[in-house]
């Protein structure tokens, strides 16, 4: 498989009526290749941040490679549009959230994953995302919208206060996050 098969494959889905519906579609044919998406994705390294991460980018449609390595967590944050997650190999544990009065979160679900595995966030979904393994997970990762140029939340993993999106300061976050026993309120 190359990156423009990727590509096309996920643009022509995003294009059906039911865009995520379609994207969901495509990505668990490809749980049958895993192997052939990381080759096609293997000149990504997958870390640095979404701008280094992402390898197509449009209004409705974003596409990324997303490499967490051992002991990492992200903040509780949202996309700005709908995601799904397609792991490629190691294992994941997802946090789910739903807003709370106030700004704050209250927990609502926490999904493993692993090669194969498909989560799926609508647009208002919350999450925090870590590495369960002792390898780095390797995941694709579809959003519905410029998931660069959208205004976004994170909150703080200890106050559980949300925030918009400053990439500035979302890295002091997941330090943070990644230091913690758990994910917030879990
Ligand atoms: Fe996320």
């Amino acid at each position: 498989m190359q990156v423009a098969d990727l590509v096309a494959r996920l643009t022509a889905a995003n294009a059906e009526a039911e865009p995520h519906k379609g994207i969901v579609r495509v990505l668990k044919e490809l749980k049958g290749d895993l192997d052939g998406v990381a080759e096609a994705l293997a000149y990504i390294a997958g870390t640095g941040g979404n701008a280094r991460q992402i390898f197509y980018r449009a209004p409705d449609l974003s596409l990324l490679k997303v490499r967490f390595p051992n002991g990492r967590r992200t903040p509780p944050h949202n996309h700005g549009c709908w995601a799904a997650i397609l792991v490629l190999s190691g294992t994941e544990r997802n946090h789910v959230y739903r807003r709370a009065e106030g700004g704050t979160l209250t927990l609502e679900r926490k999904v493993d994953l692993g090669p194969g595995d498909i989560i799926y966030l609508p647009a208002d979904g919350v999450h925090v995302a870590e590495c369960s393994g002792d390898g780095d997970v390797i995941g694709l990762h579809v959003y519905g919208g410029d998931v660069l140029g959208l205004d976004r939340s994170m909150w703080d993993p200890d106050t559980v206060r949300e925030e918009p999106l400053d990439w500035a300061k979302y890295e002091t976050f997941a330090q943070r996050a990644s230091a913690a026993q758990t994910a917030p309120l879990a």
